[in-house]
């Protein structure tokens, strides 16, 4: 049986008031809280094992290396890669999609072609739009149906043999539909396209296995999935990855350097230029063994039910249009009042300790798809409830009221 409350005393946050009120913290696409086991592991790295990872041969420098090291080998059984040197550690999903980017610069060409969709995050759609003026690729982009799926019959016309690459979102932030990433990628394999995976919203929410999806590369955020903040992945397949230059130049990431040539690095460290968020890394761990414990389907049952509950109470508010009706959604609910901005909503439940986001969230596309500023945005963990909701739908009404 999962106990919530049990859950909810996991994370210090979660008690707190904001405004007077007990937070409701419905937020987590943008960032997901904390539980005290994430927090503890990263202050005792700097009480006790602060130093330079893969450097020194002092005791420390050593135990950073190996507790370093274990989150690699921690996400590489939790994603099932084939090699822990395919998981390569970054700044967050922004960092490891530009990093392939940055990769594929000089290997594409004109009359290459990339696709991307219309529900893409800023961050899979401008480091395409670079590598394309670079390299004089197009960029192509399948178009999204009003529910908020893909129109997957244009995806079936834009695939080619000039396809290259597909780049696309496993969930969307904005509307939380679930793509079909298992038919994109059969498809793009066919044709000799790479599959690029944005798994940024999904990581910590359906589960996830390499060898099955096939994907060539896997982009996610520590702290979208209770982690912390600064640090990625991006996983790739090795041999893909071998292709691809770095994306810098540094410590870490070299063989040899001398002033007639520098050579790299092998796997993982010839992108891991630089001393990376130690830290963070060594605490991510606790928040994959956090999941772990859990377990993924357990979250993505419990979180459905929540999907659920919030839809079905906020349709009886009048003028609500909801903004992304997929039948595979994840915990993501966009909706708008008629009438209303949707900032102005966010402002008004805030006051009442509620926490949701407004505004386009980094998907313009999205927004003039619909022809809309923006939506409010209700985005569920697993240490939410059902009271919580309830709460929510309350203060939504009396910012209707007031406003209208
Ligand atoms: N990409 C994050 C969000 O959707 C920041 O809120």
């Amino acid at each position: 049986m999962l106990d919530i409350s049990k859950i909810r005393k996991q994370f210090p946050i979660l008690s707190r008031k904001v405004n007077g009120q007990d937070l409701v913290y419905f937020d987590n696409g943008a960032t997901t809280q904390k539980p005290q086991a994430v927090i503890d592991s990263e202050s005792n790295y700097y009480q006790n094992e602060n130093s330079n990872v893969h450097r020194g041969v002092h005791f420390l420098s050593g135990l950073a290396t190996d507790k370093f090291e274990e989150t690699r080998n921690t996400i590489q059984a939790f994603i099932g890669a084939k090699h822990s040197h395919e998981i390569i550690f970054t700044k967050g999903t922004t960092d490891s999609i530009n990093l392939v980017a940055n990769g594929f610069r000089t290997l594409f060409k004109k009359g290459d072609e990339i696709i991307i969709t219309e529900l893409e995050h800023h961050s899979n759609i401008v480091p395409w739009q670079m590598c394309c003026e670079q390299s004089e690729a197009t960029l192509k982009v399948i178009p999204l149906l009003d529910n908020g799926e893909l129109d997957m019959n244009e995806f079936n016309n834009l695939l080619s043999e000039s396809t290259k690459l597909v780049a696309v979102s496993h969930i969307s932030n904005a509307l939380g539909t679930i793509n079909d990433i298992e038919e994109i990628i059969e498809k793009s394999h066919k044709i000799g396209a790479k599959v690029l995976i944005d798994g940024a919203q999904a990581a910590s929410h359906v589960s996830i296995n390499m060898q099955e999806l096939n994907a060539d590369f896997y982009c996610f955020s520590s702290h979208k999935m209770f982690g912390p903040t600064g640090v990625g992945v991006l996983y790739g397949k090795e041999e893909i990855l071998n292709e691809l230059s770095p994306y810098q130049g540094g410590g870490e990431m070299i063989k040899e350097v001398s002033f007639s040539g520098t050579t790299y690095a092998e796997l993982p460290h010839k992108f891991e230029a630089g001393t990376p968020n130690i830290a963070g890394v060594i605490a991510f761990k606790s928040a994959i063994d956090f999941i772990t414990n859990l377990g993924v389907e357990t979250i993505a049952k419990y979180e459905d039910e929540l999907l659920q509950y919030v839809t079905s109470e906020i349709l009886k508010i009048e003028g609500v249009k909801i903004y992304g009706t997929a039948k595979n959604k994840s915990a993501i609910l966009s909706f708008n009042i008629e009438g209303l901005h949707p900032y102005d909503i966010g402002m008004i439940v805030d006051k009442m300790g509620i926490a949701i986001r407004t505004g386009h969230h980094c998907a313009q596309p999205i927004m003039e798809k619909f022809n809309i500023p923006g939506t409010a945005r209700i985005s569920l963990a697993i240490y939410n409830t059902k009271e919580e909701i309830d709460l929510c739908i309350n203060a939504i009404k009396k910012a209707k009221l007031m406003l209208s």
